[in-house]
């Protein structure tokens, strides 16, 4: 039963449909790239004013009597007492399979000199997160393709995994390996013409606050590792607004969810929440906003957990889509406990935590495979890799321990030793360069190998030459072994027996 309220509003709703969606308000007073309108009254928060000549603001205080909107582009053609328009519509940005390839700014319109976007779709900037109940555990990898992640600290589709660490120590990195991985399952599920069994995964790279030159980097490493086909690339540089610098992740995570309503699986990388916390801190400074704690607004934690709320995996009910979230902070000479920081920890699923000592020992990644966590664990590993990657943890672990002791120089007992070459080794297989992220099969074979002493014989330094000349061996002499791995996706009595055989045909060649 509708109210009698409810039965006039809908009379009203027809005759005149814009009567409170669109209204038109003045312009009182305009500065740093805030208009300060009257006459808005049933404007809605983070709704688009039109301010003529194709520019947008959003409404993003809403006062009584006032309403403060944010320019979206160049506000200098906007004047006091000049008209501007609700339009009773949220902030949006264009969305689908177009967008994918191209870099375009946060309200959608391309960079890339590429051309208009050919879709008609949109979603709404923000979006509250999905349920509980439309929510399932997350059980599916997401294959980062590095080796010392994908092993201890493997992340699920739809988890949020924090990416931390100083200046550069290689966060942008891992996460563009992370994309460049995706892209290769996406070819392999285009070569053999089905995505219904290796659902690939399309990612979303935020550049929120960067060099405009960094943004092209990425862009161009995209495009020649041949990943920018499956790729949006959302940029607002440090040339940008603030606002537009702040609309950047909530659009990513926007473009994601248009394939994980859709029941697809999807990766959104936002570089990175630090300058983004900046950006919202100057923005809410021009409006006026109190400002609490470092003078970050009050609601900066909000803003944060309402970003990465929106990654989940949905139940099959609600289509089985993805979003997982690779947030990425920055931190000053490893300070982990300043505000932004222990904020967006608290609000993820594991982090990665990378130190600049390892980096520049030549760590790389440099992972810090001690502190670093994934809440979801192996969960999200198949079968074959949390055999192998099983003790992998517990054996670094010893391995710091002992190796710390060993410093001493004290005599040490056969088995010590052993311990910590086996470490040494391990930590050398963790090495990877970028742009080169290893198949699952890769990992598990060079993992069994590890596990069975295959490199406890090999020279420390000549670890990484080896890995690869064994892998390149296993690939021309074992293709159906290694086929057989990603079929099964766990170690098969028959598959335990033909990596011995594989092993023992490498050592009687060398
Ligand atoms: N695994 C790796 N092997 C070799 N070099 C690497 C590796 N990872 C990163 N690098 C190099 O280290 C430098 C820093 O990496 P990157 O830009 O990813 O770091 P960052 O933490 O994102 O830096 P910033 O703080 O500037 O954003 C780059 O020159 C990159 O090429
Ligand atoms: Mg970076």
């Amino acid at each position: 039963m509708q109210s009698i309220v409810e039965d006039i509003e809908q009379v009203i709703e027809e005759f005149h449909p814009e009567a409170h969606h669109e209204e038109t308000g003045r312009i009182m007073e305009i500065g740093d790239g805030v208009a300060h309108i009257e006459g808005l009254r049933n404007v809605q928060l983070n709704e688009m004013i039109d301010f003529g000549h194709g520019i947008t603001g959003i409404a993003l205080n809403l006062e009584e009597d006032s309403v403060s909107a944010v320019v979206l582009s160049s506000a200098e053609t906007v004047r006091e007492g000049q008209i501007v328009r609700s339009t009773g519509r949220l902030l949006e940005i264009p969305c689908g399979r177009a967008l994918l390839g191209r870099v375009v700014d946060p309200l959608g319109r391309p960079l890339d000199g590429k051309g208009p976007i050919a879709t008609q779709e949109v979603n709404p900037i923000e979006r509250p997160a999905p349920g509980i109940i439309a929510r399932a555990s997350v059980s599916s990898p997401l294959q980062t393709g590095i080796l010392a992640i994908d092993a201890v600290i493997p992340i699920g589709r739809g988890q949020r995994e924090l990416i931390i660490g100083d200046r550069s120590t290689g966060k942008t990195a891992i996460a563009i390996d992370t994309i460049i991985n995706q892209a290769r399952l996406n070819q392999d599920a285009e070569a053999a013409d089905d995505t219904t069994e290796t659902h690939p995964v399309y990612s979303v790279y935020v550049a929120i606050g960067q060099r405009q030159s960094s943004v092209a980097q990425v862009v161009h490493a995209l495009e020649e590792c041949g990943a920018l086909k499956y790729t949006v690339v959302i940029a607002a540089t440090a040339a940008d607004s603030a606002a537009m610098q702040y609309l950047a992740p909530f659009s990513g995570a926007a473009v994601g969810e248009w394939f994980m309503d859709r029941g697809m699986d999807a990766l959104a990388v936002y570089d990175d929440l630090s300058k983004h916390a900046v950006a919202y801190r100057q923005m809410s400074l021009v409006l006026r906003r109190p400002s609490g704690r470092e003078a970050y607004p009050g609601d900066i934690f909000y803003l944060h957990s309402r970003l990465l709320e929106r990654s989940a995996c949905m139940s099959a009910a609600a289509g089985g889509g993805t979003l997982t979230a690779l947030p990425i902070i920055e931190t000053q000479t490893g300070d982990v406990s300043a505000y932004i920081p222990t904020n967006v920890i608290s609000i993820t699923d594991g982090q990665i935590y990378l130190e600049s000592d390892l980096f520049h020992e030549g760590i790389r990644p440099a992972m810090s495979v001690g502190i670093s966590v994934s809440r979801v664990g192996s969960a999200a590993q198949i079968k074959a890799m949390k055999e192998v990657a099983g003790k992998v943890k517990l054996e670094l672990a010893q391995y710091y321990e002992l190796k710390a002791f060993a410093q001493f120089g004290s005599d040490l007992d056969a088995k010590t030793v052993a311990q910590i070459e086996h470490g040494r080794r391990i930590t050398e297989l963790f090495k990877q360069g970028q742009y080169s992220p290893f198949p699952v099969e890769d990992q598990v074979v060079q993992l069994w190998a590890a596990q069975q002493g295959f490199f406890d014989q090999v020279p420390v330094e000549k670890t990484h030459e080896i890995r690869m000349k064994f892998l390149e061996f296993v690939h021309v002499q074992a293709k159906d072994l290694l086929e057989e791995i990603g079929r099964q996706k766990k170690l098969t009595p028959d598959i335990k027996k033909s990596l011995e055989e594989t092993v023992a045909n490498y050592q009687s060649l060398t």
